[in-house]
């Protein structure tokens, strides 16, 4: 299954990517993580790997590659992807398609028609998972990079901001024909319920917790190696979903 985890900026999408990849992967699924966010760089340290060279290098970099994408044809599968473009730890790989290190190097166009293109054209076997992260907003819907997806999770933190852009991600999503799915981040007892009353609940499939070491971690850089409040819950219901497509 390839899920693509979206959301308004800071809204906590690298931190639910990374606590979902490890969840999945310590019940045995092959997961690749894809990071198309071309601003932050740190995911890699809260998966606790090494961070990969950047996709868009394989291809020549990013002043060819929109040229480059356009002539991809052909599945793409995970054990066929190109080593020096992917970091692993266990059972999880992580590939970055790109990032802006330059000041007026142009905007991050490519990285986005690459990311489109290579979600399009990968090919999952059995028991592989895919967890795509992406940068704040809706750019990449904008974009087209969720056409090659199965389903959306947008995560939703207890704000105004956030829930407007998640309804606008939930109807984007249904024109192009694509399950969305909510997650709720950062709540407790009281914002969970004032969420719950915001949003379209049927559409809720987890709730993650306010967690103090979540916001630590993050500060120091370091790798999310706990168990989070809410995470179970959400990997019991993608595990559902798997089963039943
Ligand atoms: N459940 C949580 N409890 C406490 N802090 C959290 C939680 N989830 C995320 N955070 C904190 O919120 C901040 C933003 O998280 P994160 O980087 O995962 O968001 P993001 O949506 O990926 O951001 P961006 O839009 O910049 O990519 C970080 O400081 C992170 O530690
Ligand atoms: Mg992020």
């Amino acid at each position: 299954m390839k899920s693509i985890v979206c959301g308004k900026g800071g809204c906590g999408k690298s931190t639910i990517s990374t606590l979902l990849a490890k969840e999945m992967a310590k019940r045995g699924y092959k997961v690749l993580v894809i990071d198309t966010d071309e601003s932050n760089f740190d995911l890699h340290s809260q998966l606790g790997i090494d961070p990969p060279q950047d996709f868009m290098n394989y291809f020549g970099g990013k002043k060819v590659l929109f040229e480059k994408v356009k002539t991809l044809r052909g599945e793409w599968r995970i054990d066929d992807l190109p080593q020096g473009y992917l970091s692993e730890k266990g059972n999880i790989k992580l590939m970055a398609m790109g990032k802006i290190y330059d000041f007026g190097e142009g905007c991050a166009c490519p990285i986005n028609a690459l990311s489109a293109k290579f979600l399009e054209n990968l090919v999952l076997e059995e028991g592989e998972f895919l967890i795509a992260d992406t940068d704040a907003g809706i750019e990449h819907l904008g974009r087209g990079v969720e056409r090659g997806c199965d389903i959306i999770l947008a995560v939703v933190e207890p704000s105004q901001e956030s829930v407007k852009l998640t309804r606008k991600i939930a109807r984007m999503a249904e024109d192009i024909g694509k399950s969305v799915y909510y997650i709720l981040n950062k709540v407790d007892g009281e914002t969970k319920g004032v969420l719950l009353d915001l949003l379209d609940k049927s559409k809720v499939v987890g709730a993650i917790t306010k967690d103090e070491r979540i916001f630590k971690s993050s500060l120091k850089g370091e790798e999310l190696d706990f168990e989070v409040e809410g995470i179970r819950e959400l990997a019991d219901f993608l595990e559902r979903l798997f089963i039943r497509a």
